[in-house]
């Protein structure tokens, strides 16, 4: 009987909520409701954070599915002028650039050919969409025959020095046809402090570098190769690229791009280097972005293709947890798609 405890007759009543104290925290109270779940949550998604790589390729009227990337295509010039229509319409702020050249060298010449087709690209979006932020992926793998990050020595080894210079002119082609934002991802060391003085020498102090400081030699970055037609014809990246086991040496390449000018640092991938990316959140003051690669996205298209997997659910939860790890910009296949999730 409840009432029995509190006929005290006169004397004290027994200390209730002493012998009843709750002996665990009811975390549960919290997340009894949407509600309540919406006030307690610690981290936001939003479609501010976003930023969707484009592949412009060569020739007219392209438009050419990327098989292992459902929903992504290989654009010609001419047809970007409605994507980026659509892309600034969901109110995504930026876009990241790769190209598709119609030759290939050993020198990498249609990376820093001033009407190449990220080039051209740019002048086509900028005309289109003036204040969609255009970011350019920096490197030489897909202009080189070999599909390494910059020229190779007789000896096969991929050289850093001679890559600088092809980066910086590469960058500075970029800035002049409009790039609001340069992104080297060759892994070259001194690519940002080299790139910084090209710019600044030839009028450019006002455009921004956006570093892939810490990239690992990924097996998550199969699919982009597909759609770049960037792997490389020997070898592997891994003498530039960094190894997976390492997060102590990615605080130090960053810290090297941070010195050499870098305005925004990165983490490339996120999913599997959630714990590289809360370290460098945890060591640096700059913007820090993420690029949640095509190996992250094809393996929620493919589960949810065969019905494994909720993708809407996986896709907000891979982006999410990106952010939560501290992530400011995330760079995202999945990002029209999650604008659209966000704004339902
Ligand atoms: C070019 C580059 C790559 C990616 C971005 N820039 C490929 C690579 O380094 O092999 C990968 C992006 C992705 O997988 O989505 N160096
Ligand atoms: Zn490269």
């Amino acid at each position: 009987m409840a009432t029995r405890t509190r006929r005290t007759n006169g004397k004290a009543a027994p200390a209730a909520s002493t012998a009843q104290a709750a002996p665990f925290a009811r975390l549960r109270r919290t997340r009894a409701s949407a509600g309540l779940r919406r006030l307690v949550r610690e981290t936001e998604l939003s479609v501010d954070s976003f930023i969707y790589p484009l592949f412009v390729t060569h020739g007219k009227n392209v438009r050419a599915p990327i098989a292992p990337m459902p929903g992504c295509y290989q654009l010609s010039v001419d047809n970007l002028r409605r994507e980026v229509r659509e892309i600034a319409g969901l109110g995504i702020p930026g876009v990241l650039l790769f190209g598709l050249p119609p030759r290939k060298d050993s020198e990498a010449s249609g990376a820093y050919d001033d009407s190449g087709v990220v080039q051209e690209a740019i002048r086509a979006i900028k005309d289109a969409e003036p204040n969609l932020v255009v970011t350019t992926d920096v490197c030489l793998c897909e202009y080189t025959d070999h599909g390494h990050c910059g020229p190779v020595t007789g000896a096969g080894q991929v050289n850093n020095d001679a890559s600088l210079e092809l980066l910086a002119r590469t960058a500075l082609s970029h800035a002049r046809a409009g790039a609001d934002l340069v992104a080297p991802s060759a892994m070259m060391d001194g690519q940002v402090q080299a790139i910084r003085a090209a710019l600044d020498a030839d009028g450019f102090a006002m455009t921004p570098i956006m570093a892939y400081a810490a990239k690992y030699a990924s097996s998550f970055f199969g699919p982009f190769r597909v759609a770049a037609d960037s792997a490389p014809q020997f070898g592997d990246r891994r003498s530039y690229q960094m190894d997976p086991p390492n997060v102590r040496e990615a605080l130090r390449e960053i810290e090297d791009d941070v010195a050499g000018g870098a305005d925004i640092i990165m983490v490339k991938p996120a999913l599997a280097y959630l714990d590289v990316i809360a370290a460098a959140r945890s060591r640096f003051d700059l913007p820090l972005a993420a690029y949640n690669v095509s190996g992250e996205y094809a393996m929620v298209k493919a589960a949810a293709a065969n019905g494994w997997i909720d993708e809407r659910r996986a896709a907000l939860e891979v982006l999410t947890a990106i952010r939560r790890a501290g992530a400011g910009i995330l760079i995202t296949y999945h990002a029209k798609d999650a604008a659209r999730w966000l704004a339902e």
